[in-house]
Parts: C-alpha cells; structure tokens; sequence
C-alpha cells in the first residue's frame, strides 16, 4: 500500500492497463550530449551534403562526395597500378623477380590471374590433382626455371599450338610394341623403383629397351620431353599396378591449354612469377 503511494507522486498521472510512467527528468549528461549532438548535426549540414533541395541535395561548404571519393581513390589506385604494368611489361622476368617492390605486385596479380584460370584443372592452392600436377612442389615435368614455366603457360602442353610442348609417350598396349605378360613386368619393375615391388630382371630388361630413351638410364625423367621422374614416388596418373599398367597400355596424353592470345602478355609474366614462387621455382 505504501509503495503506491510512493509511485502516485512521482508518476505522469498517465495510466495504460495498471501500468504508470515516472516522472523524472533525463540525467543532466543526457541532456549535454544532446545538445551537443544538436550543435554538431548544424555543424554537419554546413559543411557537408544533408538536404534535399530541387535538383539534387546540398553539397556543403567542403563539396565532399562519397563519388568523388571513390573516384579519387580509384584514379590512385589505377595510377599506381598502370605504374607497375609498365614496368612489367619493359622488364624480363628475371629482373623482375629482383626487384622487391615490383614482385609482390606480380605474385598478387598472378595469384588473382590463377584463381580465375588455372585453379579448375591444378586446384585454387595449385595444389593439383590426380592427372593435374602440383605446382608447390619441385618435381617438375618440364622444368622449374622462370623462362621454363613462362614457355608452358604461353604456349601449352600438347595444346595445339604449333610451338605447344609436345612429346608423346607410345602406347605399348594397343600399339602391339608389348604383350600383356610383359606390360606386367615392366610395370612392377616401376613400382620396384619405389620400393614397392621387387626387382625383377625381366621388367628391368624391357625397361632398358623401350623406355630409358624418355626415361632415362636411372628412370629418373627427361624435362626435355616432358617425361616424368618415376622414382620419385610422386604420380602424376597414380602409382598402384592398375594405374601404372593403364599408363604403359594406353599412355596418357596430358593437355594444359595455351595462353598466348587469350591473356596479356603482362598476367602471363605474373602468373609465371606466382607460380615460381610457391616454392619449387628453381
Ligand atoms: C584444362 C586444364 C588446365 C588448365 C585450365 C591449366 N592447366 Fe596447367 N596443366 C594441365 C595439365 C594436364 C598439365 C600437365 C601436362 C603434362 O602432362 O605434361 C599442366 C601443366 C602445367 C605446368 C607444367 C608443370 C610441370 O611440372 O612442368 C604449369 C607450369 C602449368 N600447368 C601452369 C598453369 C597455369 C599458370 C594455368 C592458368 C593460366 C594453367 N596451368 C591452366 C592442365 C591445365
Ligand atoms: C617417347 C617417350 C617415352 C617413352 C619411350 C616412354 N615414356 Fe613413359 N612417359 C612419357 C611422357 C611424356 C609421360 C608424361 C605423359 C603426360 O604427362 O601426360 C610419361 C609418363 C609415364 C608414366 C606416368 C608417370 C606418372 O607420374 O604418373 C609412367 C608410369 C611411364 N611413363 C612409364 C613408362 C614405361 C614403363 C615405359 C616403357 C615401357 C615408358 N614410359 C616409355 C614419355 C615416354
């Protein structure tokens, strides 16, 4: 009972339902910062675009526009920009890659360039995939070097395009060059080369006759043509007896599209310095 009492007084008199509101005056920091607020939104009108007027709105004294600064920024952006294209298109790649300034621009460019084309077939991180090779590590089947990776992504591998890199592995199988019995043994003599398999005299025997001119003596692969290292223990198209068998009876015919004609010259160079520097650029 007292308690209402007590709310009677300090109430609006205002009452919805059996609920009442209190009468109190807003704290005086309230108060301050509101006016403050007031001062500052005259403040804003001056100076800066508010009001709807005929035509359009108020500029403001500082004729601030948030096109004009995006505009602004953009000029800056595309200046800077332009700045370092050119440079890149006047400088080898080599010089390029000395320069500290200029390589961060390419590899963020070529990082860019290869998201958009390449990460379909060799995976956003070019990473690869089974067929696709990984572009981290330094296992390369046509070389490493900048003017090597430059070569491939200009003009492909077995693309189509008459300065393409071309080599083609023969197809034992359906070719008739070797019976079944003896693609077996070759093939687990590949496998031995890994450790998987033992040796075996035969395999090895067929290996040096038909093979060791790609391949090379120790197995291990001929850049030159594109033949891939095979004691490595990386596979390109798998490295269990089915995979390895299906290689040597069908072959494979690996084809990476050129890029010459399709991408600028320029996003070429940066691909070529993004792809160099995820680690295995030699
Ligand atoms: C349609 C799929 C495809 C696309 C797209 C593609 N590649 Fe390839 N790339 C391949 C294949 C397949 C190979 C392996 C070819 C072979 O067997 O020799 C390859 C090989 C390469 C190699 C040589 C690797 C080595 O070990 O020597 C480089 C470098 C490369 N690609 C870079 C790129 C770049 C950069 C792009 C984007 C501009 C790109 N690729 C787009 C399929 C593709
Ligand atoms: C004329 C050259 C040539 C000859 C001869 C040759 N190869 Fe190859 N081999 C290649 C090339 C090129 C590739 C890569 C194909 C590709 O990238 O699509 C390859 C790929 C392979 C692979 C796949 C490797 C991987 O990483 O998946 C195996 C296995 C292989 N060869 C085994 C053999 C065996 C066994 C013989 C002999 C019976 C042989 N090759 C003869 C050129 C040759």
């Amino acid at each position: 009972m007292t308690e209402e009492k007590n709310t009677e007084t300090k109430t609006t008199g205002h009452e919805w339902d059996g609920i009442s509101e209190y009468n109190i005056p807003a704290p005086r920091w309230w108060l301050i910062v509101w006016i403050i607020c007031i001062i500052w939104a005259f403040g804003y009108w001056i100076f800066y675009p508010t009001w709807p007027i005929f035509g359009g709105n108020s500029k403001g004294i500082l004729g601030w526009s948030q096109q004009l600064e995006l505009q602004e920024s953009q000029a800056e952006i595309n200046a800077r920009k332009s700045f370092h294209l050119e440079k890149i298109s006047k400088m080898n790649l080599q010089e390029i890659r000395k320069d500290h300034d200029l390589m961060r621009f390419a590899v963020n460019g070529g990082r860019a360039a290869f998201k958009e084309n390449c990460a379909a077939c060799h995976g956003s991180g070019a990473q690869g995939a089974k067929n696709y090779p990984n572009l981290n590590d330094d296992d390369w089947l046509w070389g490493g070097k900048l003017e090597d990776i430059y070569q491939t992504i200009k003009y492909g591998i077995r693309s189509g395009h008459n300065k393409a890199r071309e080599n083609q592995m023969p197809a034992f199988g359906i070719d008739k060059v070797l019976k079944k019995d003896q693609i077996e043994a070759v093939a687990e003599y590949v496998m031995s080369l890994t450790g998987k398999t033992k040796q075996n005299a035969e395999g090895e025997k067929i290996f040096k006759d038909n093979c060791v001119a790609c391949h090379g003596e120790q197995a291990k692969g001929n850049r030159n043509l594109g033949a891939p290292n095979l004691t490595d223990a990386i596979w390109l198209y798998g490295g269990n007896k089915e995979d390895i068998r299906f290689t040597v009876y069908y072959a494979r015919n690996g084809v990476m599209p050129y890029w010459s004609g399709r991408l600028d010259d320029n996003t070429i160079k940066q691909l070529t310095l993004y792809v160099h520097s995820l680690g295995g650029g030699e």
